[in-house]
């Protein structure tokens, strides 16, 4: 028999403001076991189904608004009707469910060419595993699936963390196409599910505005996704990173795709652009796509610093008509707090520069209007005048 709970007005507005979300302070009765539960007001008038984590301070996430069963046959309809909102990405390796961004809060999918890498991010999501992977199976159709539970979120949920193959094969690195650009995904052990989906649109508009001929830095590069999207037209290119592992597979991707113009730097990138400032040194395209520095609201302003002073090196190494393609993913620093950032730098860098462009997240990562923890990547293009 399902589990009812039921909730204070405060949390059944929650859900008629459009967010998923019920907290703990406002559910009126618990039960221990993790699941798929029905939620009601005060009064008992039934108000959907959600999943149910006894241990997080987030108790409820709404699944669905009408008592219908929730099976493998539901799953597979959610994640068909995802995909069918990623149509015509140019890639074949993206973003099949984003959570709650696509209504089916704590699940991410990630599809790497014939492979899919699976976040289970909820105790009430982790009881839903066998139908969830059935219909995954069922939909993708994939050679192999990943469970890459080594998220630290599933902490809050009482959940261990782990890497888990459930299905089929995965190998160790997965050849994707991203536009004209080719890379090489590493499921196993890379950061997220093994790539930076989410920043797909941006690298194609870095490549687009990328000066011809000219000098490029990719800061904070990873395995080089935007370094290789840069190199495609600029003379030389500069790819930074502090991770030795990231950089290796980066010189594989870059022989990958027939690029010799990229030189890979293993270092801090905050103390390499200082010293190129005093070295004087310019670059016409650059871009700064930094970890998340903000992990928590307390973590705002010290966040704020760091895009300060990274953002203020870059704005002066560009060199006259240079472009700066700038992003942050915490999503605690809001858009306006990070353009605000942008215009203290730019002030401080004694450069005149045009807002020519406002980035976010890719397609295949939705973010809702009504939930703002769905959108987390922002950023923005400046041009050196
Ligand atoms: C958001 S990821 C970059 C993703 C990449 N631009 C892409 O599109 O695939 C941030 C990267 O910054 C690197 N990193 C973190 N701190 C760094 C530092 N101080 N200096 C250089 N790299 C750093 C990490 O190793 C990670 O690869």
């Amino acid at each position: 028999m399902t589990t009812t709970i039921r909730v204070s007005p405060k949390g059944a507005a929650r859900w008629t403001e459009g967010h998923p979300w019920i907290y703990r302070t406002d559910v009126l009765g618990e039960t221990e076991a993790p699941g798929v539960v029905h939620v009601e007001d005060r009064r008992g008038k039934f108000l959907g189904q959600a999943l149910w984590s006894p241990k997080s301070e987030i108790r409820l996430r709404l699944l669905e608004p009408t008592k219908r069963k929730i099976d493998a046959e539901w799953w597979r309809e959610r994640i068909s009707a995802c995909l069918a909102r990623r149509m015509g990405i140019d890639s074949n390796a993206y973003r099949v469910v984003h959570g709650e961004g696509d209504g089916l809060p704590s699940l991410v999918v990630d599809r790497y060419d014939r492979w899919a890498v699976v976040q289970l991010l909820s105790a009430g999501l982790e009881t839903m595993r066998a139908e969830i992977l059935a219909a995954l199976v069922d939909v993708l159709k994939p050679e192999g699936i990943l469970l890459r539970n080594d998220a630290s979120v599933r902490k809050h949920e009482g959940l261990p963390e782990g890497i888990e193959l459930v299905h089929g094969a995965v190998p160790e690195s997965i050849e994707v196409r991203e536009g004209a650009v080719r890379f090489l995904a590493a499921p196993w052990s890379g950061q997220k599910t093994g790539a930076f989906l989410d920043q797909r649109d941006n690298r194609a508009i870095a490549g687009a505005l990328t000066r011809p001929g000219g000098t490029a830095l990719d800061c904070f590069a990873y395995h080089g996704s935007f370094a290789m999207h840069l190199a495609r037209r600029a003379g030389r290119v500069t790819a930074v990173d502090q991770s030795k592992e990231a950089l290796v597979r980066g010189t594989e991707n870059a022989v990958l795709n027939g690029l010799a113009n990229i030189d890979w730097v293993e270092a801090d990138a905050f103390e390499l652009v200082r010293s190129w400032e005093r070295a004087g040194r310019k670059f016409d395209t650059i871009v700064v796509d930094p970890p998340a520095f903000a992990k928590s609201k307390s973590a705002v302003a010290g966040a704020l610093r760091g895009y300060h002073e990274i953002n203020l090196r870059a704005m002066k190494l560009l060199s006259p008509g240079g472009t700066l393609v700038t992003a942050s993913c915490s999503f605690h620093v809001r858009l306006p707090m990070f353009l605000e950032m942008l215009s203290g730098a730019a002030s401080d860098s004694g450069r005149r520069l045009t807002l020519a462009r406002i980035l976010g997240q890719g397609q295949d990562h939705p973010e809702i209007v009504t939930v703002p923890e769905t959108g987390y990547l922002k950023g923005a293009v400046l041009v050196a005048q």
